[in-house]
This record gives C-alpha cells, sequence and structure tokens, in this order.
C-alpha cells in the first residue's frame, strides 16, 4: 500500500451502529449530483483550490521566497488566522521535526516558523519578547487582506520594524500573501513596496493550504513542497468520478453524511494516531464546521482527538456516550520511527507491566488503534479508517486534498453552499462597530441596547 486508503467498512454494518450498506446506493445519485454540482462550479472557474496541485509557478515563487527569507532569517512568523494559519500549521507541524522550531540551525536546515494566529496580546507579546526581532521576519497572509486579528499583528510587528530597522528594513522583514488584485493589504503591498505572493480569487480561505497561503510556510520549514502537491495532484486524480464507489473523498462524504442525517451521528471524530497530526485535525475542525455548518440549521459537528492521548478523556464518551458521532481513525503504516521497549529483571513480577518487554512503542500505539477500533464497534458506534503509508509530504498532500473535497462534495449533499461563511462575517462586523470603524456603528449600537441581564443569573 503506497497510497491513502479510505476504508468505510466500520460505518456500514448495522450489528456494530453503522447503516445498512443498500442506504450507500440508495443516495448514489445524490452523491453523483454533489460531484458534478462542484465540478461545474470548478469548470465555471468559481472553484479553484483542486486545482492548486496544478499551478506549479505559485509553488516556484514560494519556493523562491522562502529561500530568499531563509538567506537572511532565522525566523518567520506567519501572521493569519483561520484558514490563513491552520493549512500551514497542519502541512508544517505534519511534516517536520516534532520540535522543529527547538533544534540548532543546523540539524533544522530551514528557517524556524511560528503561527501565532490568534490575536491575544499575550502570547503575541511573548513571542515577540522571545525571539530576536533582527533575526525575525514575518509573512502577513489574509485572503481578504483586512482581517482585524491579523493586521493587528501585521500593525505591531510594523511599527515595531520600522522603529528598528527604519523603512528598508521594515521591507526586507515582511512579505504578503493575500488576494491578486483587491483588498487593502494589496493596496499596501503596492504603497509600501512589499513583496507580496497572490491567494486565487477562486480559492477561499481554508481552501488555501496548498496555495502561497501554506506551500510558503511550508517552504520555509524545509518541506517538500513538489512532493506535497504531487500527492495532492495524485489524490484530485482518484476524484474524478461521481460514483462513491470510485472516488474516495466522495465515498467518506457520502459515509458521514448520511451516518448524520440517518442515524443522528452528528458528530464526527477524526482521529489520528499520530502527534504529528494534532494540528490536520485542527485544520479539519475549521474546514467541516465553517464549511457545513449552515441555515436552516444544518450541519455536522467536527471534534479533534488524537490517539492515544484521548484513550485517556474523551474516548470515554465516544464508546458510551451517546450514539451520535462517527470515529475516523487515522492510521501512519510506517511511522517514522521506533522507540524499543525492554522490561528489566526487577518489573517482570507485574504481570501488568511484563508483557510489555520486546514490543516497541511503535507496536504499542498500533495497537492501540486496533483496539479503539474493535472497543468503538463492540459498542456500537461507527468507525472509518483513513491510512497512510508513511507520513511524508506526499502522503500529506494526498490527506489534505482528500478532505477538502470531501468537504466540497459534503457541502452538495448537504445542500449548503460549502464556500461561504456568512454566520463568521456577523461577529467581524459587531467587532469593527465596537472599534468605532465608520460605518458600522448601527452594530455597536444594538450592542450597547442589549437588554439588561437578570442580576439573578449573575454571580459575583
Ligand atoms: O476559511 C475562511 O474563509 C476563514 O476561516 C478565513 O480564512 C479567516 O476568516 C481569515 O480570513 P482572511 O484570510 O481573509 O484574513
Amino acid at each position: 500500500m503506497d497510497r491513502l486508503v479510505v476504508d468505510v467498512n466500520g460505518c456500514f454494518d448495522p450489528a456494530a451502529g453503522g447503516i445498512a450498506r443498500a442506504e450507500l446506493d440508495a443516495i448514489a445519485p445524490a452523491a453523483r449530483a454533489a460531484f458534478e454540482g462542484f465540478e461545474a462550479r470548478r469548470r465555471a472557474g468559481e472553484l479553484g483550490f483542486a486545482d492548486l496541485p496544478a499551478d506549479s509557478a505559485v509553488a516556484e515563487a514560494s519556493v523562491r521566497l522562502a529561500r530568499d527569507l531563509a538567506a537572511r532569517f532565522e525566523n518567520l512568523l506567519v501572521l493569519g488566522i483561520g484558514g490563513s494559519s491552520l493549512g500551514g500549521r497542519a502541512i508544517v507541524s505534519a511534516l517536520g521535526h516534532p520540535f522543529h522550531n527547538l533544534l540548532p540551525r543546523e540539524r533544522r536546515g530551514a528557517m524556524r516558523v511560528f503561527f501565532p494566529d490568534n490575536s491575544d496580546p499575550a502570547t503575541f507579546e511573548a513571542l515577540l519578547g522571545t525571539l530576536d526581532l533582527a533575526e525575525t521576519c514575518f509573512a502577513t497572509v489574509t485572503k481578504s487582506g483586512g482581517t482585524a486579528e491579523t493586521m493587528a499583528q501585521h500593525l505591531a510587528l510594523r511599527e515595531r520594524c520600522l522603529a528598528r530597522f527604519g523603512a528598508e528594513g521594515y521591507r526586507d522583514r515582511c512579505v504578503l500573501v493575500t488576494d491578486p488584485a483587491k483588498g487593502a493589504l494589496r493596496a499596501i503591498a503596492r504603497d509600501e513596496g512589499l513583496r507580496a505572493l497572490p491567494v486565487p480569487a477562486n480559492v477561499g480561505g481554508r481552501f488555501s493550504a496548498l496555495s502561497a497561503v501554506g506551500l510558503l510556510p511550508a517552504a520555509a520549514a524545509g518541506v517538500d513542497v513538489g512532493a506535497l502537491l504531487a500527492g495532492a495532484a495524485a489524490l484530485e486524480a482518484r476524484c474524478r468520478s461521481g460514483s462513491a464507489g470510485e472516488n474516495p473523498a466522495l465515498l467518506y462524504a457520502a459515509t458521514l453524511h448520511l451516518l448524520d442525517v440517518r442515524l443522528g451521528r452528528h458528530i464526527h471524530v477524526l482521529m489520528p494516531y499520530a502527534d504529528a497530526l494534532r494540528d490536520a485535525g485542527d485544520w479539519f475542525v475549521q474546514l467541516w464546521a465553517e464549511s457545513l455548518g449552515k441555515r436552516p440549521g444544518v450541519g455536522p459537528t467536527p471534534f479533534r482527538a488524537v490517539g492515544a492521548t484521548d484513550q485517556h478523556s474523551s474516548l470515554q464518551l465516544m464508546v458510551e456516550g451517546p450514539h451520535d458521532k462517527v470515529v475516523t481513525l487515522v492510521r501512519v503504516a510506517r511511522p517514522r520511527a521506533d522507540v524499543a521497549m525492554s522490561v528489566p529483571e526487577g518489573y517482570r513480577a507485574h504481570a501488568e507491566i511484563a508483557y510489555l518487554d520486546g514490543h516497541t512503542m511503535g507496536e504499542l500505539i498500533e495497537a492501540e488503534r486496533r483496539s479503539t477500533a474493535a472497543a468503538l464497534r463492540h459498542a456500537g458506534r461507527p468507525v472509518a479508517s483513513i491510512e497512510l503509508p508513511r507520513l511524508d509530504a506526499r502522503a500529506m498532500g494526498e490527506l489534505v486534498m482528500l478532505l477538502e473535497l470531501a468537504t466540497a462534495y459534503a457541502g452538495g449533499l448537504y445542500g449548503v453552499n460549502a464556500f461561504d461563511q456568512p454566520g463568521v462575517e456577523a461577529g467581524k462586523r459587531y467587532t469593527q462597530g465596537l472599534l468605532g470603524r465608520p460605518g458600522f456603528e448601527q452594530y455597536r449600537d444594538e450592542l450597547a441596547r442589549a437588554a439588561p441581564a437578570d442580576p439573578s443569573l449573575v454571580l459575583s
């Protein structure tokens, strides 16, 4: 097996909480319509994410810029939030050394890359206080070109760089990733003479991991961007059919959708048995939630777990709690490293430890994954499986494309537009009103008019 495998057998066993196989055949027309709806929008040029792997120009530009930054700086701060941060972070943490940023330069062989993501001033100030600004550059990543959290970080760094290094030093240290034509940041790039990479107009934030949004930080961290895109292209090529039996992303989307709408399994858990995929789980949560949770009150709730860590936490809920979940276990067939275990003489009298002797930690975590699958099935809980041959750039490209395409198809199956986020936009308007943006006064006033709180419900 040298390519990604999707196995949903554990979702079609009614005796183990699954649904009858015939149900999959019954929704074949809907699955085909979801596939064709997506392909039609793609052909019309509205949706571009599935074509990113073929865009070698952006990949080359990202690698060139990353090389140039790496030649002069030690640290890259990726200033972005949501889709402008999570995809890149997922790729970097999946493929880099687990402690990449802690390694000395000669072992790292690439820049340190940080994703502050949030606008929490405590974290941001602490990060700036930890890094030497002279050795630090930053990429401000925002598709819309004006996201408050991202611009807050950009403004803070810009000011410090200008004060310390002057206009040229700031220009040297700052690169932008934004819409090719629209938005405040594109105008700023022109006005300030900053280098800027494009996010194609038809690629939205959470689907932009394989554009410069993810490729620039990935290349800066030493990821083989060519292999990443080759993996994504290979997976995309396996998804050219409207039949779920021939398209792994459609099979996955149709299965999770069926279990949600027919059996009330509306919590979709992604549980990789690999720490390196923890951030990929966060990215999946964003992708699935922001794309599928839409009016009129539809959409599954994604949840990220990590094996074996969550066997000592949320797994209890998955095995014995409400019958409202489908768990996807992600396996990496050949881990990058393994650690042998040998039980010393003095411990051998303890049966609960002695059996570990001669095994490896890789065998342990694999046995735990299989056991979790068995325990879930035994408890009548459906289980899906995604298997990667190994965790390299190619396999990560496959995983990213699988989940992006599955999200697009699931949007069709749920009857929602997976590519907008009106609910998020409403919150942004209130924030802008509160902070005094002209034209947004009505939102500030609405909050000021909010009914007074019931004092009996406040304890202080
Ligand atoms: O997926 C999305 O569209 C969002 O999560 C955005 O990525 C997020 O809101 C940040 O937007 P922007 O890239 O415009 O700063």
